[in-house]
């Protein structure tokens, strides 16, 4: 089956076409140079550039994958969640040449697609497996027991991970997106330097809270200024991101404990970070247990995933119909 995946979800315009689970092309157009001066996503922007781009981004994937419309079987695009004016954009644009090429339409889970990315890889995990998914707009464990059931385990109750590490790039007046600089900067620092808080929450929770790390960095700068004394930025980077790093790790070897699951994968943006991955390796072999991480381009906002998640619930479900509308909140479990 030939699959035409698109996705809008946030401020990435993709599409890729797959045979099956196999990726023949796989195209993206960044808007963070749109964004970056404005140190975050402006929605209405972001739509306008999806505008902008979709159809290019659409007719380069087909191309590049050497066919043409009427050879494609299925069109995934991402339907949620995300920013209801970027996701529209894509999934109008989605429903429209279904509507005229008769080509059956699927809406994906944005998360589903993040959750599967690792099967684009040529090592992937068998089910079950845990899945921790970071990213600018979450941070959530998963146990993914099949291509099509997904359990949320825990989700963030505030600022996803990228959202922390975008935010604390703002305030140290690093560029956006802030994650890969923070993460530069700390790799010239010492983690133990500063003792930044680690939200832990009730025994046993598997959720994520990010926002009071944030305030502890703001209020470090703070502080530090209202005393004269030098802010050390790399310190500063190096001792947050340890501190988000072992949050995620130590909340994701519990949950493969808990639910005794011997397999662990990492998707999302944030899965770029070094440490997170390192740290996330090195504490899956101390508890026996096998890690999988997918390439960069497809642990970032892909089409790819999107349209794997797409033909797995295809096969499932069916086709999605044209009166659907897009949502704001995974409807994931
Ligand atoms: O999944 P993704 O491409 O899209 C959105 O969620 O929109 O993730 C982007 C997020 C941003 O917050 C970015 O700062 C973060 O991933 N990120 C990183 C790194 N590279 C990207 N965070 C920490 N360390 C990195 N190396």
């Amino acid at each position: 089956m030939l699959i035409l995946g698109i996705e809008s979800s946030c401020d990435d315009t993709a599409a890729a076409v797959l045979r099956d689970d196999v990726v023949l092309s796989n195209v993206l157009s960044s808007q963070d140079d749109i964004h970056s001066k404005f140190g975050g996503v402006v929605p209405e922007l972001a739509s306008r550039q999806h505008l902008l781009a979709i159809n290019p981004m659409v007719e380069t994937a087909l191309k590049n994958a050497g066919v043409t419309l009427p050879d494609i079987d299925l069109i995934a695009t991402t339907q949620g969640p995300g920013l209801i004016g970027s996701l529209l954009v894509g999934f109008s644009y989605a429903k429209a040449l279904c509507h005229v090429s008769k080509i059956p339409l699927i809406g994906v889970d944005h998360m589903a697609g993040h959750i599967l990315s690792i099967h684009l890889n040529k090592d992937k995990p068998t089910f079950p497996y845990i899945a921790l998914i970071v990213s600018g707009g979450t941070s959530s464990i998963y146990l993914a027991n099949s291509h099509t059931d997904f359990i949320c385990l825990g989700r963030t109750r505030d600022d996803a991970a990228g959202e922390a590490f975008d935010k604390v790039a703002k305030l140290l007046g690093l560029p956006y997106p802030g994650g890969p600089h923070v993460s530069r900067m700390a790799e010239q620092g010492d983690p133990k330097k500063i003792k930044f808080p680690r939200a832990w929450l009730e025994e046993d929770s598997l959720d994520f809270s990010f926002s009071g790390l944030k305030t502890a960095v703001l209020n470090h700068v703070n502080t530090s200024h209202a005393q004269n004394k030098p802010i050390h930025v790399a310190d500063i980077c190096a001792s947050f991101e340890a501190a988000v790093v072992d949050v995620l790790v130590s909340k994701t070897i519990a949950a493969a404990d808990k639910h005794k699951v011997s397999k662990v994968s990492l998707g999302g943006g944030v899965s770029a970070n070094t440490t997170l991955r390192t740290e996330l390796e090195k504490r899956c072999r101390q508890s026996n247990l096998a890690f999988f991480s997918p390439q960069i381009k497809f642990c970032t906002d892909n089409a790819a995933m999107i349209a794997l998640a797409g033909y797995y619930a295809y096969r499932n479900n069916g086709a999605t119909g044209l009166e659907q509308d897009v949502y704001s909140r995974s409807h994931l479990g």
